[in-house]
Order: structure tokens, then sequence, then C-alpha cells
């Protein structure tokens, strides 16, 4: 894993800050203005890394080859794929899309073989589809999510999403294929009113995955919270890790490296 705090290869400073000014969006340059701290953040943030590789730095002890057949054996998910489309087609008029952290998740669940895992931020419910796809592969596990449902836009959160809000009349998690819901608990609310009793209630959790608000009040929120309850070795995810300067500060502070694939982050306790 790639530290936090380091600089790439042989790069100067003023390279590396000329190189990235010139590859933001007006999107990451508007947060760049609008949130200076950001800009620390875009030059030290890890480069991008494939599912493979992210994948190979948090389960260190993993063959290459057990990693990549991992990856392979999500690529054939072809049923899993045809339900979860059949639902995103028929309420979102689109497939779902693959991310390569969604790779990423699903050969990290499989090869680590977690009890359980938390998740804020289910939407559609794409990325719960994919953790319990993969638990039941596993045929162990538990996935509890929590969310606050998005009948209309949320700031902070489903505002630069295509669709900003559920469809009419669906709770969050809709788009997730029957045969997988019997390993999901699924909570309704606000993250930060729920989670507390939650993690009571599962006081050790194998790994955690925030997608809900991405304001740095709450994703430093959600991570400090998860920490305490992760198990030594496990994994904090995130996504939207370059919307605040949180994930890198937090890293930084615990001093853990850590990966990222595109906006998502990845680190071990
Ligand atoms: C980016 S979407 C999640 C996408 C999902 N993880 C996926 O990849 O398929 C963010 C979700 O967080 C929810 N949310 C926003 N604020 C929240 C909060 N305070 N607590 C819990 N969920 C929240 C929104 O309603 C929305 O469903």
């Amino acid at each position: 894993m790639v530290d936090s705090g380091s600089r790439q290869g042989e790069d100067s400073p003023v390279r590396r800050y000329l190189e990235t000014l010139s590859d933001l969006s007006l999107r990451s340059l508007w947060n760049i203005v609008s949130n200076p701290a950001m800009l620390r953040v875009k030059l030290s943030s890890p480069p991008n890394s494939t599912s493979v590789d992210a994948a190979s730095a948090v389960l260190p002890d993993t063959a290459r080859e057990a990693i990549e057949e991992s990856r392979l054996e999500y690529l054939r998910e072809g049923i899993f794929f045809a339900d979860l489309d059949k639902n995103m087609i028929e309420k979102r008029r689109r497939r779902s899309v693959n991310m390569p952290w969604h790779e990423f998740l699903y050969i990290v669940i499989r090869l680590s073989r977690p009890n359980v895992i938390f998740e804020t931020g289910v939407f559609d419910g794409q990325s719960s589809s994919i953790i319990l796809q993969a638990l039941h592969r596993n045929a162990r596990g538990l996935l509890v999510s929590v969310d606050l449902p998005a009948v209309e836009v949320i700031a902070g959160s489903t505002h630069r999403m295509g669709e900003t809000s559920l469809p009419l009349g669906c709770q969050p998690g809709w788009a997730i294929p029957q045969h997988l819901r019997e390993r999901h608990r699924l909570c309704l609310g606000d993250s930060k009113k729920l989670l507390p009793d939650l993690l009571r209630q599962f006081p050790v959790v194998d790994a955690f995955f925030h997608d809900s608000l991405h304001t740095f009040e709450h994703q430093d929120f959600e991570y400090r919270l998860a920490w305490r309850h992760l198990r030594p070795g496990g994994f904090l995810f995130s996504d939207d890790i370059l919307w605040t300067p949180a994930f890198h500060k937090f890293c930084r502070e615990q001093h853990r490296p850590y990966l990222r694939l595109g906006n998502f982050g990845a680190t071990t306790k």
C-alpha cells in the first residue's frame, strides 16, 4: 500500500502539482477553490489502483492468481447481473454500472470471508447487491445497511448522481435481487442516529463501507465510530474520498496507508 503522505517515484513536487492541475475537471477545480485543503489531498493521495492491485495490497497473504480468479468469478456472475439489470431497466431505464471498486469489494469479501459488514448509503442497492452476492457465494455473513431514504435530492450525498432520488414509491435497496435478501438487514434513518446503537448490537465488524452523506463532519464521524468496532485487520472502505479531506486526514492520523480506486478509498486497521 502507498503511504498517504508519500510522493510517488521521482516526481518533483512542482511537476506533480502541474500534472495534477492539468488533470482536474472543472468540478474538481471548483472543489479545490471552495475548499483549499483539497489541493493537499489531491497532491498527496495515492495513485489510482486497479481492483486486482488494490485487493493484493489489502490481502497480502493471498496469492495473486486467487485474486485474479475471484475477479473473473465476479465478471461471470451472469444470473446475478441479469437479475440486477432486470430491476434497473424496469425503474431506471438502464443497466447497472461496473466500477473497478465494485470488483474490488467483491474480491475482498470473497477472499476474506467476513461475518459482519456494515454499509451506510444504499440508494438503489447496487453496492449492497454486490456485497450480498459475495456473501451468498461464501454461504456465510451478514450485511447491515443504513440509509436515509432519498425521497428527494440530498445535498452532500445524491446531488451529483445521475439520478438524485429514489424512483417514486421505492424503498432504498429496491434493486437488490430477491434471493440475496436473507443475509441483509436494512435500517432506515440517519446513520448518525442509528449507527451507535447498531454497533452496540454488533460490537465487532469485519468491514465498514461509508457511502452516505459526504460532508467532512459526517464522514469523520462514521470513520471514527467504525474504527472503534473494526477487528484488527478489518477493512474501512469509503466512496467519494475526494469530496472532502476526511478520509485522507483520518488515515494519516491512524498512521495507516490507503489505496485509491478513483474516488473510492480502502484501508485496513
Ligand atoms: C451515493 S448514494 C449510495 C449509493 C450506493 N452505495 C451504491 O453504490 O449503490 C448515497 C445514499 O446515502 C443516503 N444518505 C444520505 N444522507 C444520509 C445519512 N445522513 N444517513 C444515511 N444515509 C444517508 C442517500 O439517501 C443515498 O441513498
